[in-house]
Formats: C-alpha cells, structure tokens, sequence
C-alpha cells in the first residue's frame, strides 16, 4: 500500500514527528494509515491507561454523548458529582476540581496554595518545587518544572517557584522562609527520566511540610490512577499530601485532568477557579468507567505484577547487553541506557513496528497500557533485543 499525502504543514510545527498517521488503535497495538501494526510502550505517554479504545470508556462515552455532552459549569451534572464522590471515596482527600489537563490541573493547585497563603499565611506566595521536574506547559507550570530546556523560554517567568532537589530533604528546608506557602513535586519524576522519590523521603517531607505549616501537593498526573500498582503514588510511602493533582490516565484517554484536596486545604471562594470545559458530563462518564476498572484491588494487583515482570525482563536484558540500572515503579519504568542511544533506538523500533519513548538521551521509558499482558511484554523485550543486538553490532563496527 503506498503513503496517502497528508497535508502535514496544516499544523503548527511543535515538535519533531515521524510523518506517519495513526488511524486505529486497540489496546497495546496502533496501525497507521498504511495498515502497519505497533506495539505500543507509550499510550498517548501513559494516558491510555486501559490500552487503545477500551470497551468500557467507549461505551460510557457512547451512552454520555446520547444523554448530556454538557449542561454548563455553572450548574451541576451527575457525571462529575459521582467521579468527584467516587475519587473521594478512594483518597485522603475531600473535593475536587476537575479540568481538562495535567497543566491545568497544576495550575489550579498553584492558584489553590497562593490563596491558602493569602488566607491563612500572611499573603505567603512561595511553592518549593524540585529541579528535573515536569509540571506542565503554562507559563506557571513550566515556571514550576524545574526543566533545563525550559530556562531560557518564555521570559519572564512566574516568580515564586524555588528549586530544592529531589531526595534532598536538607535543599528543601534551606529555601523554607515566610512567604513560602508549599512544596509541589512528582513522587516519580517522569519527563526527567524517571527518578523517584524515595518513600523515606516523601514521608520526611510530609513531616517538615507539617511542622512548617506549609502544604504538600503532590502531582500524579504520571504516577496517579494505577500506574504503580497502587491507586495513588502516596499510599506507597503511607503519606497523606493535602493536594493532589491526577491527568493522563484519568480518563483513559479522554482530555480529563483533577485537583484533589482536602477540606482544609479546599479553599477557592466563587470567581477564583473555573473554565468552560471543566467537569463537563462527557469525560467525567469516561472518569467514571476508568475508575470503575482501575479502583479493583485485583486490577491493581495485575499492574504490580505486571510491573515486576517487565522490571525483572528489563534487567535481563540490560546485563546482555551491559546497559544501566532499571528505575521506577509498577508499569512507569526506565532503561539507563548509559549512552546517548535513546532517539535511535526509539526510530529503529518504530520501523520495527513498536513504539518506545526516550525522554532523556540516555534513558527509555516504559509506559505501557495497565492492562498489557504478559507476551505483550514478553514481545517488546524480544522486540528491543533484536534492537540493542542491531545497535550493538553498529556501535562496534563504528
Ligand atoms: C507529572 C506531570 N505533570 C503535568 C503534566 C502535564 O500534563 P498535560 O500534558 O496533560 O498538560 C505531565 C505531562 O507529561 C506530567 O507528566
């Protein structure tokens, strides 16, 4: 079958894309518009947390977009009052804000902590975020993030975010002052690589954030909605932060993102936070289905277990082939690759039909659907050893 023409340029040139056009997913395989088959690592960058159209979020869609698209955010929809409930019900925390992007939802979390600050703090505006984190792209969030590449962009920046570093308790204390009013991080830092918190960590964190007065926000957008094997992140280090904020697997797909809190830390007045979009009954119905699946203990047990598998497998294959270490936790994993490798690897896998994600030269990230099965797994690991095998031979030849 010969490439359709495609008018490509129609869109804005934001990053480098491979001039492939994806028509069809289901599950953990994407076809493009060729009829190639993909095995997919990435899901949308650990969105499609149920793989590629899952029946259940297809379905809750359908019948939503029958029923009520939206009524307005300035009136309830059943959809939203039972994702809110339901998501309670499952946390430490007591009300939700639902938005339509990881971002937005950070950017909420950050408008959250400046009232609490002017509120309760004496107008303390300071949130201490970590260096290497991903927090989103407003201009806010990407203050926020503790990005290199995001430096220079976009000056000026939002004040107010100093960096401390990741498991560093001391670099977080250093930059506690009177206008601080939070610290804000991700439990695994993804986009850098990732890098985890560790437990001990967080909960030292949970700890001098208690005794300053200061909240912890935790952002889940990656680590949230089953990831790691356990609903939320938070309940591996037993902590329980005072604002979350959970996108990307929420909605299985679907554009849902939201800011949890609890009733202390809920403090938006009328006019403070709002948008058109937001809580809108369509993708709430899709929140509503994912969690159904996601929430079930023996759906959880399945991601660890299938996390210790690609883990173990993952490790197999960095001693054949004398790579790094292994990072991460239930199915968002990381191959230190110990060389620049990562683009090349990750276009050498697209032509053999499976799709990686190097977020950092050196580092692959594993992201797969939470429902993969174990050859699914066992596939891509043949699949990227005849890769490396490939790769290695190059490398010695050049
Ligand atoms: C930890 C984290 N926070 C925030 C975001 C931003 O989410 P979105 O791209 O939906 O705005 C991301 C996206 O990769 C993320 O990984």
């Amino acid at each position: 079958m010969t490439h359709p023409t495609h008018p490509f340029d129609a869109l804005m040139d934001i990053t480098a894309r491979p001039k492939k056009v994806f028509v069809r997913g289901d599950g953990s395989w994407l076809w493009d518009a060729t009829g190639k088959r993909y095995l997919d690592f990435i899901q949308g960058w650990a969105v499609n947390c149920l793989g590629h159209s899952p029946s259940c979020v297809a379905e809750a869609i359908a019948t939503q977009v029958k029923t009520l698209i939206t009524a307005s955010p300035a009136y309830y929809n059943a959809a939203s009052l039972k994702l809110a409930k339901a998501l309670i019900d499952h946390s430490c925390f007591d009300q939700v804000f639902f938005a339509n992007s990881g971002a937005e939802a950070n950017e909420g979390a950050i408008k959250l902590a400046r009232k609490y600050g002017a509120l309760h703090r004496n107008g303390a505006f300071e949130i201490i975020t970590l260096e290497g984190g991903f927090h989103g792209r407003t201009l806010a969030t990407m203050s926020a993030s503790g990005k290199r590449a995001f430096e220079p962009l976009f000056e000026p920046k939002v004040k107010g975010f100093p960096k401390a570093r990741l498991n560093d308790l001391a670099s977080v204390r250093e930059l506690i002052n009177n206008n601080t009013v939070a610290v804000m991080l991700e439990p695994i830092q993804g986009e850098a690589g990732v890098w985890p918190a560790t437990d001990q960590f967080l909960k030292e964190l949970r700890a001098l954030t208690e005794e300053h007065g200061l909240l912890l926000i935790l952002d889940e957008i990656q680590t949230g909605m089953g990831r790691t094997g356990k609903l939320f992140h938070y309940e591996h280090a037993e902590i329980a932060p005072d604002v979350m904020t959970l996108g990307k697997g929420i909605g299985g797909g679907a554009p849902l993102a939201a800011l949890l809190a609890t009733e202390q830390a809920s403090c938006f007045e009328h006019g403070d936070q709002g948008g058109t979009f937001n809580g809108n009954a369509l993708m709430c119905a899709a929140g509503l289905a994912v969690l159904d699946e996601v929430g079930r203990p023996e759906f959880l047990k399945s991601v660890a277990d299938s996390g210790l598998l690609l883990e173990s497998e993952l490790q197999r294959l960095s001693a054949r082939h004398g790579l790094g270490e292994v990072r991460g936790r239930g199915l968002l994993l990381a191959l230190d690759l110990k060389l620049p490798i990562g683009a090349a690897l990750v276009a050498q896998a697209l032509e053999a039909g499976l799709l990686l994600n190097s977020p950092q030269p050196d580092t692959l990230r594993f992201i797969p659907a939470l429902n993969v099965t174990r050859d699914e797994i066992l596939l891509m690991i043949d699949q990227l050893d005849t890769i490396l095998t490939k790769s290695g031979a190059a490398r010695r030849v050049a």
